[in-house]
């Protein structure tokens, strides 16, 4: 696997791929630094990262957070990481597999980033996995859940801030089985990966009766009525349901204008009810319960002051997404602070990363595992409820430390 990598990197080189950046579609370049694109101020060689998000459609809002979650890490940082100017190139995603791969290798090939991170989607997630496993590239995914991401092979280069879709799913379930013992449940989530693995995730752990597994078509469903009809036709008593941005909006609103919210409680992985959409979904979602390793009401230190930050530079509450984006800049930081790594040594950059230990992030500390390298963090059930005037998720229960794949 090193060996085909290496290799990877001397063809590109070879055949110099490198030009047509700034022209290439899709492609937004921001420059974070000062520094040109191959010597910062201080004379230390730019650090080129590519972000891989989306900028438009039902995801384009948590893409922008996860710019800006990376920005103000850079910003709070004089805009270097590890000692080097940055410079980020962004490339738009959707949530479309084929879209994201062609980004993917447009960072790499021709703008030569020396890492990638962001991908929202786990579509997109599972569409890029192979291309990094052969190229010479760390990508750091700080969203995507996808499972099977960094499994069968493992990928020495591919590292995750975020989360799996198993992880805050199989919390919930295990909190429901214990807590809601009597109820069935439907449970609903968009048709594609996320959707799937996050249902599997809290039917694993709940372990009980499921009444009904629905799955509306992603990307495209504006009106949930045929589902929510189905949902009212089956046998549920309770509802388990993933969504994220605007099919969140207008899944948890339709849900209330529907009637079931009185009837049916509502449960669900924390993205249903994410702080960057909360305001907009307004009282239909009080009260409902989500589970998620972050939210901007934890109480501690770090985090109070990241979501103060956060608020002064963008005038927005800060996000699960801006979080991780937070924490995938943090990595590269420590990682390439604590080592010596020449530019464009790829094989150190991923030693580093694999060493940097434990990150200190606004959810608490926490620290990849050694062989998928990927979260290990506590997960909390929270509740929609009024916080000083404003819908926020309150921390009702921590649910205690979780594997990136808890077994049932
Ligand atoms: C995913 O596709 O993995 C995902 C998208 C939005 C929020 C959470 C997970």
């Amino acid at each position: 696997m090193k060996d085909q990598r290496l290799s990877r990197r001397r063809f590109l080189q070879g055949v110099g791929v490198a030009g047509a950046v700034a022209s290439a579609p899709g492609l937004l370049s921001a420059c974070a630094s000062g520094g040109g694109p191959t010597s910062g101020g201080g004379g230390r060689e730019t650090l080129r990262v590519g972000l891989l998000v989306p900028l438009s459609g039902t995801y384009a809002p948590l893409g922008k957070d996860m710019q800006q979650g990376f920005q103000l890490y850079l910003d709070q940082h004089g805009g270097s990481l590890g000692g080097r100017p940055v410079e980020v190139v962004s490339a738009e995603t959707e949530a479309t597999p084929e879209v994201g791969l062609r980004a993917a290798r447009r960072l790499v090939e021709e703008d030569r980033v020396e890492v990638v991170t962001g991908v929202v989607s786990s579509a997109v997630a599972y569409s890029v996995k192979d291309y990094f496993a052969g190229a010479d590239v760390p990508l750091i995914i700080s969203n995507a859940g996808a499972n099977e991401l960094n499994m069968d092979p493992t990928l020495p280069n591919v590292f995750r801030t975020s989360f799996t879709n198993r992880q805050p799913c199989f919390a919930l379930g295990r909190w429901a089985a214990q807590n809601m013992a009597g109820e069935t449940f439907a449970c609903i989530a968009p048709d594609y990966a996320a959707g799937k693995e996050d249902v599997e995730g809290f039917s694993d752990a709940w372990g009980g009766e499921i009444a009904a597994r629905i799955f509306p078509p992603f990307g495209t469903t504006g009106d949930y009525q045929p589902f929510l009809s189905e949902i009212r036709q089956s046998a549920a008593t309770a509802v388990m349901a993933f969504f994220a941005g605007g099919e969140a909006i207008n899944f948890v609103q339709q849900y209330s204008d529907f009637g079931l919210k009185e009837d049916l409680p509502l449960i669900g992985a924390g993205f249903l009810t994410d702080d960057g959409i909360l305001q907009e979904q307004g009282n239909p979602a009080l009260g409902i319960r989500t589970a998620l390793h972050y939210t901007p009401l934890l109480d501690n230190e770090r985090n109070q002051e990241f979501v103060s930050s956060y608020s002064e530079a963008y005038d927005a509450t800060a996000t699960t997404y801006a979080t991780q984006s937070y924490d995938a800049a943090q990595l590269i930081d420590v990682a390439l602070g604590n080592a010596d790594v020449e530019p464009g040594d790829a094989e150190a950059f991923v030693a580093a990363l694999e060493q940097a230990g434990t990150i200190a992030s606004p959810r608490g500390e926490f620290s990849l595992t050694s062989d998928i390298h990927d979260p290990v963090q506590p997960v909390y059930l929270r509740e929609v409820q009024q916080v000083d005037g404003e819908l926020g998720n309150a921390v009702v229960e921590d649910l205690g430390e979780f594997q990136p794949i808890p077994e049932a």
